[in-house]
């Protein structure tokens, strides 16, 4: 290492090991990195593994020395195949009694062998970083991957509790009407209802219980940490952001992401990618043969699962829509079908000429091509972002955590999504999707994404946007921080 690269600020980046925190992760590394930080990027094992199949061996090669990549075990046994979904329970449990030790044995490795680790930028949901953090005397800022109006419901679980709401006391309250209990202690999402909580902390299903104490404690940690990261953007959150700062260190809303890292990142790190599946490039060129705004675009994301039944219920609702789709369906999206998925003949003899298929893309392409004019999507933050950063409108079937409140702000709050029930059915399917496609209600929601697309662009515009306001500010406080 040169004498220059030895005084500069050195953040160690860790996400949780799943695609949604993946990608935003190394978004704000090489956006740090670009505002002269050296980065070491942690993953796990498995992931490391797993981003060499799907790029090729050279992805994973930093720029020069300043940018580079570690891993670390995830205390896991090795899943049956790369492509496997890891179960959200096992990593959440694996990482918080697993990863301590080997976190800090790397913290001391690159100490010595790279340069003095000066900030550790960790997901909040790693709140075992931080363990480490305050042993070795090294400031830490979280990054919540999530909305922040997602942060501010699992943050209000103690006075769900003290009114009496949470936990549901039986599993009938899933189906009795309970859930539609109308909301007015959650701090600036008033009239949202208790079934748009994230389920977690619901204390109904096996494991949940472990979830509530997971998150409450990661939580009860992140307001020890010296800071709070969030990819959202004050146009969209300012409300929930000012309530957040009264009970969290500062928080700095550093969103859309993937828009302030086209802004501040060089040309060479721009090209590490994140992806765990391998791209098909194919779509777009699919996409290039249809007319504006004439197709849909459905993705679940990389944790959702289906049952069969559902599988069919979208199959079916798709193909009778008459609208054409590109349909990325993730391997081991269906539960109990690991590699080949079960279309039917029928359903595929329908839509060979209006419907292309594939096993992953590159989203944010996807969401910029001129031809989509409209998302189904699980409501995942990320998808979220990037659907408005692109003026795409939705239609969401969330499937659980932050996907919930984030399906009721884009329908209740930002007028840019239309939800789809849990229970889905092909009648339901098909009738949203013409109105998302060729009705009012679609072309209200397209002007109204349209307006966030500007407002997301103009957060992440040189020199007073939001967004680059609170890097700034972030910067700032990382290189003064107070040994
Ligand atoms: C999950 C949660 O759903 C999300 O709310 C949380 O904040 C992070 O973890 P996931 O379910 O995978 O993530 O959804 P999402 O947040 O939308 O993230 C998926 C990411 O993968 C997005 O950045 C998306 O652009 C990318 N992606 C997805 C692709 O590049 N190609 C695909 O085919 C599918």
């Amino acid at each position: 290492m040169d004498s220059k690269q030895e005084q500069k600020p050195h953040a160690v980046c860790i996400p949780v090991p799943a695609q949604g925190h993946i990608n935003p992760m190394l978004k704000l590394a090489k956006i740090l990195h670009s505002k002269g930080f050296l980065i070491t990027f942690v993953n796990t094992e498995f992931n490391h593994h797993r981003l060499l199949r799907s790029r090729g061996s050279d992805a994973l090669d930093g720029i020069d020395d300043s940018f580079r990549f570690e891993s670390i075990p995830d205390g896991l046994p090795p899943p049956e195949n790369l492509d496997a979904t890891q179960n959200v329970y096992d990593i959440c449990r694996s990482t918080q009694e697993k990863c301590l030790s080997p976190f800090k044995t790397l913290i001391s490795k690159v100490s010595d062998s790279f340069s003095p680790v000066t900030c550790i930028v960790s997901d909040l949901l790693m709140g075992f970083t931080l363990d480490a953090a305050k042993e070795l005397g090294i400031p830490e800022f979280m990054f919540w991957t999530g909305g922040a109006g997602a942060l501010v419901c699992y943050d209000q679980y103690p006075n769900l509790v003290d009114n009496g709401l949470m936990p549901l006391k039986d599993p009938s309250d899933m189906v009795n009407g309970y859930l539609d209990t109308v909301l007015d202690c959650i701090p600036t999402m008033h009239g949202i209802r208790l079934k748009y909580i994230p389920p977690f902390i619901r204390t109904i299903n096996p494991g949940d219980e472990f979830m509530v104490q997971f998150t409450n404690t990661q939580l009860h940690k992140a307001k020890t940490s010296s800071g709070i990261i969030l990819n959202t953007l004050n146009d969209l959150e300012h409300d929930v952001l000012a309530t957040l700062s009264s009970t969290f260190p500062p928080c700095y809303g550093l969103g859309p992401l993937h828009l302030l890292e086209k802004q501040i990142t060089n040309k060479t790190l721009s090209s590490i990618g994140s992806n765990l599946w391998k791209e098909e490039p194919e779509c777009l060129k699919w996409l290039d043969s249809k007319p504006p705004s004439s197709v849909v675009y459905v993705n679940f994301g990389s944790i959702t699962i289906m049952t069969h039944e559902q599988l069919l219920e979208f199959c079916f609702g798709l193909a009778n829509s008459n609208h054409p789709f590109l349909w990325i369906l993730r391997p081991g999206i269906v539960s109990g079908s690991e590699s080949e998925l079960p279309l039917p003949m029928e359903f595929l003899r329908e839509i060979s000429e209006r419907g292309m298929m594939g096993g992953w893309c590159d989203q944010e392409r996807v969401l910029n091509h001129k031809s989509i004019g409209g998302f189904l999507t699980h409501s995942g933050w990320n998808s979220t972002v990037e659907s408005l950063a692109s003026g795409v409108p939705m239609l969401s079937w969330p499937f659980f955590s932050d996907q919930l409140p984030n399906c009721w702000l884009s329908c209740n709050k930002w007028g840019v999504a239309m939800e789809i029930e849990n229970d889905v059915k092909r009648g339901e399917v098909e009738r949203m999707v013409i109105e998302l496609m060729s009705k009012e209600k679609g072309k209200e929601m397209r002007e109204n994404a349209m307006k966030w697309k500007e407002k997301a662009n103009e957060a992440c515009t040189f020199p007073s946007g939001s967004s680059i306001i609170s890097l700034e500010k972030l910067i700032h406080q990382m290189q003064t921080f107070p040994k």
